[in-house]
């Protein structure tokens, strides 16, 4: 059992042996007020009394972290890393115990990490101890105030307790040790349950690995002995599941437990008595399949073995994010996603369905439609433009969109996959062979198939179904949506139409709002048969005349639209007397506005990167490869929402403006918002998709500097952002816009250039979009912007 005094009890003697083969004889049991540690230089560590633990600093990728470590065998294993969360640290960091009684980092830039609470009480000694432990005691050197072992990270050591509510948190890689993408927790029913850790919510569906002693109550614990036995205690006192037999060699042996980067935990032994062994083994683990961890690939991506270690591969079509980050997922590797409803007997074909055995992935089914084999699945995923995936179980097909997520491929799954693959693409961004180089042969094969069964299922559901969806969808794929607009079409769009009473209940009588825009409010809904989260905007019935323009607007765009930079509307009401009101999907993250001026929440440099990214091309698709042109007039990053795989796409299109006929230009009133609104419309100038362009400058600027367009809070020279960028850029000091860290000067120029010639005030000079992705991508040069006011108009 775990009792902390019998424990050190038996480490005694064999500390004792440590102490003599190592002979590491500068142990400094107690820390006094006033020590400090250097990452580089002569002493980086306080050892424990015999040598064996070390806690101070150790390499980490990109720099330092602080923490524990065994000091006493070849290869240093960590077992408690501090302050996860902003590693890594500088090499010019100090770690300190202050002459307060505080143990703080601090950091050049002058920040001061806290690396123990102590509630506010100055801990007079600090005591690196020989179980693994470090201690900080009161004035009366006894009562502890804080301890490592109270925050377990990764591991658990001999002695230690994993108590309920707590978890252990995989690291990002052998080598950087903050968080990664799996837990183990000990949760407060008495179930110990690995889940993956990726910031969404986990529940019985996303468990991976449990213990089964659900029903114990509030009072269980993970306990680790020293002869490596490791077992879940009721109350302190009953054994409910034992995990390993224990009773291994407790002589010159070292045991710990730790949730390893794969998601598996697993129990460590450590010969001490051996200097140059280096490989640590395990001898016991949570799973002998190294695929088990559920997420390990990331999203559209999965694992397979292969010589016994598992890989990640991509789903067909996709290629890693980041092949150096296997966890960071799969994406497709071309841009075009124009989605076209094929007609299966003409025309050239640009999607296909690619088979994938043996499947699963996480269910988030938007439709689920009749299909009794699989090539009738796969040709309504194909039928489908919301359709990116389709999983075929033998008495279901599910539809879904993309991303995938913990997406598993193992033998004993009977379920099979269809994924679309598209095959060229307006933009013709990409060669499609290398698609068909990968699937060539299945593609082709599973197309064929697909074919032949189109024409016949196509019959038999017309004849079965009255075919009255399917032709109508059919159809709309060619037709025009008239002016006039004719509600029964949006069905055919893939729209759904709910009555008022349903949305009352999917909001739970509006409750719960999420945001208001001039145009409406827009409430938290949940749509209980797929407990799917929904934004449902309601529109001001005040402004019966704009609200119905609004409302016709954005059905009429959207309802043309299909991009992953767009937000998906999914449903409309409109029988209720003059109320009308359209259903989103919900984007987690809120509106990029929320996540760029809250100094908690701001994203770093590359994920700014990809957002301006995402946004332009949003903004590409909305004014070059739609049918019709359409310009949005609104973009400001209140109208970008962000889903939780941290994806930007704009939304709000109430007033957006579709140039028909061949127009170019249109002139209407002044729509969109101070500061974005692009200077022609002030001078009532007719506008065109440059004006779009102009606000994606202003965005872009904040984007970059992480501040609003204008701050009054700041010096006058610095007040409106895009005066005091171009000053900046003249000057040659863009540091002074952005002072983050992770901060790539040259893309930081790069973007300013771009941000210039978006902002020019004479729109011919602002590049078109297309340009403006090409220059973002890094595809084309950027030549040296002029100054945005130089153009001095007479009108
Ligand atoms: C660390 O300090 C050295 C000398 O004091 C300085 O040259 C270097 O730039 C500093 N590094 C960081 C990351 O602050
Ligand atoms: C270190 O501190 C502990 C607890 O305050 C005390 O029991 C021990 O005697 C001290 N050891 C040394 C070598 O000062
Ligand atoms: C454990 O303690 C709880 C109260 O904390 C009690 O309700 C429960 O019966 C105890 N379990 C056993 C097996 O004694
Ligand atoms: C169970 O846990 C609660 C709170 O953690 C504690 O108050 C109680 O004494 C524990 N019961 C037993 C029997 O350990
Ligand atoms: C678990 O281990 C304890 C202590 O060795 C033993 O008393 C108990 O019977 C074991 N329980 C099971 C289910 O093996
Ligand atoms: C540790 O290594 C020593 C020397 O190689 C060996 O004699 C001893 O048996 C090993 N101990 C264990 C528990 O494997
Ligand atoms: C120590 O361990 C290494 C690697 O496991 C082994 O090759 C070597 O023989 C061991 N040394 C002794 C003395 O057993
Ligand atoms: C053990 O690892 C260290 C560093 O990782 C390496 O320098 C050393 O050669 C290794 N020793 C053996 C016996 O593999
Ligand atoms: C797509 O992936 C293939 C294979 O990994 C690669 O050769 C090709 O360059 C990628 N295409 C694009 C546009 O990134
Ligand atoms: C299919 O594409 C080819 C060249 O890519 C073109 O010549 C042909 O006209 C297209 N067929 C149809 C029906 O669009
Ligand atoms: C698409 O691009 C490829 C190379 O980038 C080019 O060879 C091909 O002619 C282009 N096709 C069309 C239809 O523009």
């Amino acid at each position: 059992m775990a009792n902390s005094s019998s424990h050190v009890a038996s480490f005694v003697p064999f500390v004792f042996t440590i102490f003599l083969i190592f002979n590491i004889a500068k142990a400094q049991s107690n820390v006094t007020r006033g020590s400090s540690l250097r990452p580089t230089g002569a002493t980086t560590s306080w050892l424990s009394p015999s040598g064996l633990y070390a806690f101070g600093f150790y390499p980490q990728t990109g720099g330092y972290a602080v923490g524990i470590y065994i000091a006493g065998i070849a290869e240093r294993t960590v077992v408690w890393t501090a302050s996860r969360e902003t590693l890594p640290l500088s090499n010019n960091a100090t770690l300190r115990f202050t002459t307060d009684g505080r143990l703080v980092v601090d950091q050049p830039q002058g920040q001061q990490i806290s690396i123990s609470d102590t509630r506010g009480i100055g801990a007079t000694v600090a005591s690196m101890q020989d179980s693994g432990n470090f201690v900080l005691y009161d004035s009366d050197r006894r009562t502890i105030l804080w301890q490592s072992f109270d925050h377990p990270t990764d591991t658990l050591l001999v002695g230690q307790r994993l108590v309920p509510r707590q978890a252990l948190l995989s690291c990002v890689s052998e080598t950087d040790h903050s968080i990664g993408i799996f837990k183990l927790s000990m949760q407060s029913d008495g179930n110990l349950v690995q889940y993956p850790n990726l910031g969404f919510p986990n529940g019985p569906s996303t468990a991976y690995w449990a213990s089964g002693t659900f029903d114990k109550g509030p009072n269980v614990t993970l306990n680790l002995d020293s002869d490596g036995f490791l077992y879940l205690l009721q109350n302190s006192t009953f054994y409910i599941r034992n995990l390993t037999k224990g009773g291994y060699p407790r002589e010159d042996a070292i045991y710990l437990m730790k949730i390893d980067v794969d998601g598996i935990f697993r129990l460590y032994f450590h010969n001490l008595s051996n200097t140059s062994q280096n490989e640590s083994s395990f001898i016991w683990a949570s799973s002998t399949d190294k695929c088990r961890g559920l997420g390990l690939c990331g999203v559209n991506g999965y694992c397979a073995l292969m010589n016994e270690a598992a890989r990640c591969r991509c789903l067909p079509g996709f290629d890693f994010v980041n092949p150096e980050s296997w966890s960071s997922g799969c994406k497709r590797n071309y841009t075009a996603e124009t989605c076209k409803i094929q007609d299966g007997n003409e025309g050239n074909l640009s999607q296909m369905m690619t088979t994938l055995k043996n499947s699963r992935w996480e269910d988030t089914a938007y439709a689920l439609p009749k299909a009794s084999n699989q090539q009738e699945c796969s040709l309504a995923c194909m039928k489908d433009c919301n359709c990116e995936a389709a999983l075929f179980t033998g008495d279901s097909c599910r539809l879904q969109k993309l991303p995938l997520r913990y997406m598993q491929v193992r033998e004993n799954e009977p379920n099979v996959g269809f994924i679309k693959v598209y095959l060229s693409s307006v933009s013709n961004g990409s060669d499609p062979t290398i698609y068909t180089s990968i699937e060539v042969k299945k593609v082709r094969q599973v197309m064929f198939f697909v074919i032949g069964v189109s024409i016949i299922s196509f019959a038999i559901l017309i004849l079965l179904l009255s075919g009255v969806i399917m032709w109508r969808s059919h159809v709309w794929a060619y037709k025009k949506i008239s002016e006039h607009v004719n509600v029964q079409l949006f069905e055919d769009v893939g729209l759904r139409a709910f009555s008022y009473a349903e949305l009352e209940k999917i909001t739970d009588g509006f409750k719960e709002e999420l945001g208001r825009g001039s145009f409406g409010i827009v409430y938290k809904g949940i749509i209980e048969s797929s407990m799917k989260i929904v934004a449902v905007k309601k529109l001001k019935q005040e402004l019966a005349q704009e609200g119905e323009r609004e409302f016709q607007t954005e059905m009429k765009v959207i309802g043309r639209t299909h991009h992953r930079n767009l937000t998906r509307l999914l449903g409309y009401c409109c029988d209720h007397g003059p109320e009308r009101l359209l259903v989103f999907e919900y984007m987690t993250k809120g509106s990029l506005a929320d996540i760029l001026f809250d100094p908690k929440s701001k994203p770093s440099w590359s994920e700014r990167i990809r957002i301006a990214l995402d946004i332009a091309h949003g903004i590409f698709y909305l004014h070059e490869e739609c049918e019709t042109p359409i310009i949005h007039c609104d973009i400001k990053p209140q109208n970008i929402l962000m889903d939780e795989y941290g994806n930007a796409k704009i939304s709000d299109f109430g007033l957006a403006k579709l140039l028909e006929h061949d127009q170019t230009k249109t002139s209407t009133l002044i729509r969109g918002t101070r500061g974005y609104v692009a200077p022609e419309w002030h001078k009532k100038l007719p506008i065109t998709v440059k004006v779009d362009v102009y606000s994606f400058g202003i965005v872009l600027f904040e984007i970059l500097c992480c501040r609003r367009k204008l701050d009054n809070n700041l010096p006058s020279d610095e007040a409106i952002l895009q005066d005091w960028v171009y000053e900046c850029y003249e000057t040659n000091e863009l540091f002074k816009l952005v002072n983050d860290a992770d901060v790539d000067r040259k893309t930081l120029e790069r973007m300013i250039k771009i941000g210039l010639w978006c902002t020019q005030e004479d729109p011919s000079l602002r590049p078109s979009m297309k340009i403006v992705v090409l220059m973002l991508e890094g595809t084309v040069k950027i030549p040296v912007p002029p100054n945005p006011t130089s153009f001095l108009s007479v009108i």
